[in-house]
This record gives C-alpha cells, structure tokens and sequence, in this order.
C-alpha cells in the first residue's frame, strides 16, 4: 500500500479514460443541456439530504455549474461562493438567481489551478462532480485548506455515471478513468481519515420526449458519427418503454452512483 502512489496512478487514469478533460469552452458549450437535464435531477435533493445545511453555513461550491446546489443552498443558508472556470455556467446560475430573488450567492470565475482572489471564511467547502483536475493531491488541500468546518467532495463510484451497454452498442471501448477510491486513499495518505455515503439514483429515469432520453445518453459519448447514431437509435429502441401518457422511460443496466466523500477539519 505505502508504494501506491494514488495522485499518480489518478492522473494516469485519468489520461486514458474515454471521458476526455474539458475545457472552459467546451464546458461553455455543453452549459445550456447542461443545465436542462440536471434541472429537477433527484441527485439535489439526495445530497442536500446528506449534507443536512445549516443556516449560518458559509458555503464555497467549486465548479458549481449552473447552480444545481448553489441555487438550493443559498435557500438554507446564510451565504454561498460559487466557482467554476466556465462563464456561462455561471451566466445560467446568476440568472437563475435573479428570477428566484436569491441575494446571498457571489460567484467567481476562476480554475481549480488559478490562484483564488481572497474570498473570505467559509464554513463547508463542497466539490459536487467537479473533481476535473490532473493534481488530485494539490485539489485536496485546497479543498482542506479552505474548509473552515466541513470538506465535501462528490466522485464517481465504479463507471457512474456513464453507461458501459450504451458503449458496447456503439461500437466505442469504455474505460471509466479513476473514482473516489482514488480520492480516499490519497486523503488517508495525508492523514485525512474521510467518511463516505453513497447516492444512488433510480435504474430507470422518465423523459417528456424521444428528445429528452436521447440527450441522456448522447452527452456521454462525443462526436457521434451516422453510424453511430443509428447503433444509439437501437439501442434506445430497445430500452425505452412508451408509457400510457406518451412519456418515455429508459431502463438503464444499472443505477447510477455517487461516492459522497466527506470531512471534518476543525
Ligand atoms: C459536472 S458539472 C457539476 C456541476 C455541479 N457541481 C453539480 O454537481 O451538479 C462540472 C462543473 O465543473 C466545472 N469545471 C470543470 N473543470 C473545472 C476547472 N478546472 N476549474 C473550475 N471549474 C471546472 C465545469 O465548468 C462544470 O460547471
């Protein structure tokens, strides 16, 4: 064990999985669909569940896209400081903000390797499904460093949230790159003894349209040719069900999980 190194054989993991890095403007792009399908996703409330807000928190959400957390956050506590390096993921939450007259979120725009602007105290740091970076080991510390009471990190579990099936039945290899173990061995390497729940949504989710369970699956897989296209068709076919009221429910292999990675640090 004391041999592994965990950033290392992260990176490295990282380097080959199918899923490639994004760019702010890549994230740009995908922001809009982005925020459409995690609009009313039970994720939100599974977390908040777990994490049990208290109104004099002071969050920090790190790449808090369009505001999936911040925006219920900000309901229950006192403030939130939303970060991500993609400006229009922020546009998404700040207009969100203004149409829900939420006042106390302050965002910035920056990367997890840029040097923050001093952004004062804050009580709970939380990355949800942020973790894109090379160095895990420098992303942990600054996560502990900036945590006044509670770190909270969000990986993925095993091939969550990708669908491996969908993979196979385009023809592409699926290699899902690391997850929170990764995470938990390199916190304990540092002497950061976390604990972990688990979030586990529904195997079958239910769309309005043919329109909304193809946007599901197709964002896991980029640059889809024709072909391709016509293999997703099938494979959609033959897991969709038509409900009575004309909505359309995808029965997915498996549930997709979440690892909620958390700690104290004062
Ligand atoms: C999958 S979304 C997660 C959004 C939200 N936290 C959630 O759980 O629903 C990932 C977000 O992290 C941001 N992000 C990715 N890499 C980043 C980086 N290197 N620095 C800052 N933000 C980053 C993206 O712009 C995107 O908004």
């Amino acid at each position: 064990m004391a041999d592994l190194d965990w950033n290392r054989l992260w990176a490295e993991s990282r380097k080959q999985q199918s899923w490639k890095g994004k760019t702010a403007d890549d994230w740009d792009r995908r922001s809009t669909s982005f925020a459409k399908r995690h609009a009313q996703s039970p994720y939100t409330t599974k977390l908040l569940e777990i994490l049990q807000p208290k109104p004099w928190w002071r969050v920090l959400d790190i790449g808090s896209g369009p505001g999936n957390l911040t925006i219920p956050l900000a309901k229950q506590v006192d403030h939130v400081t939303a970060i991500d390096f993609s400006a229009k993921m922020l546009a998404l939450l700040k207009e969100k903000a203004t149409t829900q007259n939420i006042t106390n979120i302050s965002t910035i725009q920056a990367s997890w390797d840029d040097d923050w602007p001093h952004i004062g105290h804050h009580d709970i740091v939380l990355a949800s499904r942020s973790l894109a970076v090379i160095d895990l080991a420098g992303a942990l510390s600054k996560i502990d460093r900036y945590a006044g009471k509670m770190a909270v990190v969000v990986e993925r579990a095993g091939n969550s949230p990708f669908d491996p099936e969908l993979f196979a039945a385009v023809g592409r290899p699926f290699l899902p790159g690391p997850d929170y173990i990764h995470v938990i061995n390199l916190l304990h390497d540092i002497g950061i003894f976390a604990s972990v729940d688990f979030i586990s949504l529904e195997a079958a989710s239910i769309y309005q349209s043919f329109e909304e369970a193809w946007a599901s699956s197709a964002w896991m897989i980029e640059d889809l040719t024709k072909t391709e296209q016509q293999k997703m068709h099938h494979y959609l076919d033959a897991h969709l069900e038509i409900l009575p009221d004309g909505r359309f429910k995808l029965h997915r292999p498996k549930p997709p999980r979440w690892a909620v990675i958390y700690w104290h640090t004062a």
